[in-house]
């Protein structure tokens, strides 16, 4: 592994940058994260059950789960030190990339107390194997995933491993993944859907470009060929620190870290630097050469 590399070419604006699988390193903060008894009293809280692999925060409605609840005046605490973050950190996201902003929608917040170094999950949920994210309960249905990562730990830095962006993984491994079906008029259908439900993503259903994108993952961390050979970039995030990524795009891993913040947004198509080199476009791209090469 490429120690301490990175992945990135620096050229381009934020987005352009994002868009092609880069990561966007922040060693200092750029917004406030919780900081004095705030963090103390977030490092204290306990994931709830094995259900849950984070604790998370719904910006839509305030809601908290997947914790170790005790009692109100904790969770009222929690709701705002999550509100706060959420707030921060989209406020920060709005000047960086102001086109997103005109298209994008608020996902969840996370709070990730657990060492993944050590943490037993089954196989396709496991952190340690890089993929590129699709969520199983919250279909993107064509928007990309923007995410947003803050190492709270006071000592420890969170280890990421990336490789190479979904463009490169889909011409190498989109065939034995499983394009999405034979039946191309099916699937520019159920795109069309993706568009019409940009704003609603709680409510759609799963897409074919959904259900491409989590087979996709599930086959990159299944495949110990890529696991093991594939290209590989080491990140160091350092207490304090901040970072970004479309993670549909820049395949990711994290090896080792606890405590850290998150927060993801689904972006809408219309609003993006490169449309042509997203993936749905890619995806639709795969399946009419494939399409052709078959007929
Ligand atoms: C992931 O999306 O794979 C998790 C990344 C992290 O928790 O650092
Ligand atoms: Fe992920």
């Amino acid at each position: 592994m490429e120690a301490n590399a990175v992945a990135a070419t620096g050229c381009g604006s934020p987005a352009e940058r994002l868009e092609r699988g880069e990561v966007l390193y922040y060693p200092t903060a750029p917004f406030p994260l919780p900081q004095g008894d705030d963090l103390d009293f977030l490092l204290q809280q306990e994931l709830g059950s094995l259900n849950h692999k984070n604790i998370s925060y719904n910006p839509h409605n305030g809601k908290v789960n997947g914790f170790v609840r005790k009692n109100a005046e904790q969770v009222e605490r929690l709701r705002n030190i999550f509100d706060r973050f959420s707030k921060a950190a989209t406020e920060w996201l709005t000047q960086l990339l102001p086109q997103y902003s005109q298209g994008w929608q608020l996902d969840r917040a996370s709070f990730r107390p657990q060492e993944e170094a050590t943490r037993r999950l089954r196989a396709k949920a496991r952190n340690d194997l890089i993929h590129v994210d699709a969520f199983p309960g919250r279909p993107s249905r064509g928007n990309r995933i923007l995410r947003v990562f803050a190492n709270i730990n006071p000592r420890e830095p969170r280890i990421w491993v990336t490789s190479d962006p979904f463009a490169k993984l889909l011409k190498r491994y989109g065939e034995a993944a499983g394009l999405p079906g034979r039946n191309r008029t099916r699937w520019l259908a159920h795109l069309g859907q993706g568009i019409l439900g940009l704003f609603r993503p709680h409510v759609a259903r799963r897409s074919e470009y959904d259900l491409f994108m989590l087979r996709f993952h599930d086959y990159l961390k299944l495949n110990e060929e890529f696991q093991e050979k594939g290209p590989k970039y080491l990140h160091t995030f350092p207490p304090g620190s901040v970072w970004v990524a479309m993670t549909d795009t820049c395949s990711h891993a994290v090896l080792r870290g606890r405590y850290a913040l998150e927060h993801s947004y689904f972006v809408s198509p219309v609003v993006l630097a490169l449309p042509e080199e997203s993936p749905p476009v890619l995806l639709q791209k795969a399946c009419a050469a494939s399409g052709r090469r078959a007929a």
